[in-house]
């Protein structure tokens, strides 16, 4: 059997851990062959290819990024893409193809799957935010990052007597926020999924001041003040809907500042420094045993799946579980750091 491999949409640490796994276990135990496609659905729409093999992907393991490249193409917005894919695969002699993506690529897999083409899938996103998984690998390192950020933006903010305020990745789902904001004791952390009272957070902000500590505020790029609007850059939306967010820490600081006149913060966007570099070894681990459990469905003819984290085992689950909506932070989490912030 020949597999076609992809890796779509934002990448994330780890991503090179289930190319690996997959790979040495679908040569060494299965005997299958394997072909890289590039820069996502792109690769299989265009015929974009990368040979992969043992010798490639041995010493991958510790590598941040994806050696595929990636892209956020929507073959299923484009004219006939779907039948390109189809046609890629027949040209190259592809039976299956092992997409590694979130909701957008894996979304794709669905789709090509109810048209006939034999996909498996494996699900990443430093986001944390697809459902039918308890974790996806790229979370574990985001946090750990953030983490690392905050605990070195809270002694500068001490010195000062700031107030520091930590923007994190985080669109529709507050995972990364939450987790960083538990992990870094954070003053305040805000996520998507619960508008802020702005006035509470100004008054929670003077009242550490007040008791000689320097605020820590964790926010999401996608939190929202009650009754306010997203910030973005304006820049189009891309294949799959999303704007380019931008601002959300600035607009706190903004109407912090008008509150509190003689407040002094500073605002630090994370951003893609987030998805960048080396995985945890936990990372590594999830990628690991989420390629390999792809390839045993693959060998299994088991279709239409996707490798999922169910407590301690990574088990096959339908694609269509993972994609139909997002898992979001649901409000007892929220309840529990709210009994250890202010
Ligand atoms: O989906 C993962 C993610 O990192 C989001 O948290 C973030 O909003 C988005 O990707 C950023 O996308 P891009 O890399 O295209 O700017």
């Amino acid at each position: 059997m020949r597999i076609g491999v992809l890796t779509g949409g934002g990448d994330c640490p780890g991503l090179n851990a289930v190319i690996r796994a997959a790979v040495l276990k679908g040569t060494e135990t299965h005997g299958f062959e394997f072909i890289g496609f590039r820069d996502g659905w792109k690769g299989p729409v265009e015929g974009l290819t990368t040979p992969l093999d043992p010798d490639v992907v041995r010493h991958i393991l510790p590598l941040g990024g994806t050696i595929l490249g990636s892209s956020r193409t929507n073959p299923v917005k484009m004219e006939g893409g779907v039948e390109k894919i189809r046609a890629t695969m027949a040209d190259l002699g592809v039976d299956a193809l092992l997409a590694i993506g979130g909701e957008d690529t894996l979304g794709v897999a669905t789709r090509l799957t109810e048209e006939g083409i034999k996909v498996v899938g494996a699900p990443k996103t430093i986001d944390n935010d697809l459902n039918a998984t308890d974790y996806t690998f790229g979370f574990d390192t985001a946090v750990q990052i953030a983490v690392d950020a905050c605990d070195r933006l809270a002694t500068t903010g001490a010195s000062h007597h700031r107030a520091m305020i930590v923007e994190v990745m985080g669109r529709h789902a507050g995972w990364i926020a939450l987790h960083t904001g538990m992990a870094a004791s954070a003053h305040v952390t805000l996520v998507p999924e619960q508008e802020y009272d702005v006035d509470a957070v100004a008054a929670t902000v003077a009242a550490v001041l007040e008791r000689g500590e320097a605020p820590l505020i964790v926010i999401a790029e996608g939190a929202l003040p009650a009754g306010g609007d997203l910030t973005h850059t304006g820049a189009d939306l891309d294949a799959f809907g999303h704007v380019q967010l931008k601002g959300a820490g600035e607009q706190l600081e903004r109407s912090l500042l008008e509150r509190l006149p003689d407040l002094q913060t500073r605002v630090t966007v994370l951003g893609h420094l987030l998805r960048g570099g080396t995985p945890t070894a936990y990372d590594r681990i999830l990628g690991t045993r989420s390629g390999l459990s792809a390839i045993t469905a693959i060998a299994e003819g088991n279709f239409g799946t996707m490798a999922a984290l169910r407590g301690t085992e990574v088990v096959q689950v339908p694609l269509g579980d993972a994609t139909g909506e997002l898992k979001t932070v649901q409000a007892h989490r929220l309840a529990e750091i709210a009994h250890v912030s202010g």
